[in-house]
């Protein structure tokens, strides 16, 4: 029997039933659930139900599209039409040490593209952006919209918190589904963050599918699903959107942890760095500009001649951030070492992820604070030659007790062999549009 007042369009059942029998939803139905869920006329077990009807039977592109721009319409819009510049922002599914955005955001900007780059805090064992920057002694991630566009219009970037207001439907969605087993349907995947990107009003969008052990994505193939889908709801939109998928098995870089990754990055900023942060901000920052109009640019340029250097810090200082300061430094260290002379020939992401994450870098819960110097050091990466007893990593924490779980976390997650492993791509594939 139907719990949904009479006076609604449809009936909550009708539209379980209709998406648990293989059947597509029309756009009235989805308008309907979506626009009904969040007003809490449809109960949480009749979205679970619908979620789980999603997740087994699918959703067409068309499904897909309707389904996230209602959930776009559940919230604002914003709207960068009436800047100077065009915009382009870059959006990562998540991994350990990816601190890509710090360089990027700067990076694109000095080719006269405007970056709004709305970021969230980390959860588990995959950081946040707006974590890492708050280790820098003063700045503010939260921005009104005024200030944003100011932003964009002076240094042009902005790292900042996306507001409340982007796709509330998402964000009551996305918590339904993380506990009903439903997190893992790729419809809901992709308009789960292609409506906060779309939303957002950027008129050009890169994302970066991570895939491996230290990913949402395991594997290849599911990989490479999400970012098709991605693409094609964000050409829909009218977005121009590509997408490249990168290799998340190993981190990124040589940290994983808060203020350890700013530190890496002003590296690279300062035109050194390790090779793979580097190669990938260039490839990304390339893809942006080119989604953007302006294809050709030499972007390696502007990261050793300071340009890129220059915005970070106009962008720092516009946020409060002193791009001067001294970052914060964990008050212990640990060093785990090489067991044997040979390669190292495993580094697993999501074991280190997991270390920095206990050792207080990440947090369990969104209301955990986290510590701005805790994490790990890499001194070695997969291929490299390393000799017994030489440090592999070092563990940083205010919180020594902690050493004990984080070196749990780290055993059996690298190897040491005689033989180097065959290296793998930091690109393994791109998606345009079709
Ligand atoms: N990130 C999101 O924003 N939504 C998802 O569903 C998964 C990852």
């Amino acid at each position: 029997m139907s719990t949904t007042p009479s006076t609604e369009k449809f009936d909550a059942v009708d539209v379980i039933v209709a998406k648990r029998d293989g059947h597509r939803l029309t756009d009235a139905q989805i308008d309907w659930v979506i626009d009904a869920y969040t007003r809490g006329v449809v109960a949480e077990e009749q979205m679970s139900a619908l979620n789980m009807a999603i997740l087994l039977n699918g959703m067409d592109r068309a499904e897909i599209s309707r389904w996230t721009a209602a959930m776009i319409a559940s919230g604002e819009r914003m709207d960068f039409s009436g800047l100077r510049r065009p915009t382009a922002d870059k959006h990562s599914t998540g991994g350990v040490g990816d601190k890509i955005t710090l360089p990027l955001a700067p990076l694109v900007a000095v080719f006269d593209v405007a970056v709004p780059q709305l970021s969230g805090r980390g959860l588990g064992h995959t950081g946040g952006t707006l974590d890492k920057l708050e280790s820098i002694p003063g700045w503010r991630a939260a921005l009104s919209n005024d200030e944003m566009m100011a932003q964009l219009d002076g240094p042009g970037a902005v790292i900042c918190q996306a507001g409340s207001g982007l796709a509330p439907a998402d964000r009551k969605l996305y918590a339904l589904r993380d506990v009903t087993g439903t997190v893992e349907a790729i419809p809901l995947i992709a308009s789960s963050i292609m409506s906060k990107k779309i939303a957002e009003g950027t008129g050009a969008l890169v994302l970066d599918v991570k895939v491996g052990s230290g990913a949402f994505m395991k594997d290849l193939d599911r990989a490479r699903e999400l970012a098709r889908t991605m693409v094609d709801l964000g050409t829909d939109a009218g977005v121009n959107t590509v997408a490249l998928l990168t290799d998340m098995s190993t981190p990124l870089g040589l940290t994983a942890g808060n203020a350890l990754e700013v530190r890496e990055s002003l590296e690279v900023l300062a035109g050194g760095g390790p090779s793979d942060v580097v190669d990938l901000t260039v490839a990304l920052a390339e893809e942006m500009l080119a989604a953007a109009g302006r294809p050709g640019e030499d972007v390696r340029a502007a990261l050793a001649d300071g340009r890129a250097m220059d915005v970070w810090r106009r962008m720092i200082e516009a946020q409060g951030g002193d791009a001067d300061a001294t970052l914060p430094v964990a008050r212990h260290t640990e060093q785990v070492l090489a067991p044997a002379d040979g390669v190292l020939t495993r580094l697993d992401a999501y074991a280190v992820g997991i270390a920095a994450w206990r050792l207080g870098a990440g947090r369990a819960r969104k209301e955990d604070p986290v510590q701005a110097g805790a994490g790990v050091e890499l001194h070695a990466k997969p291929g490299d030659a390393v000799r017994a007893g030489q440090p592999l990593l070092t563990l940083h924490t205010d919180t020594p007790e902690r050493f004990e779980r984080a070196n749990e976390a780290l055993e059996g997650g690298f190897d040491v062999a005689a033989e180097a492993p065959a290296a793998t791509p930091l690109i393994l594939d791109r998606i345009a549009a079709s």
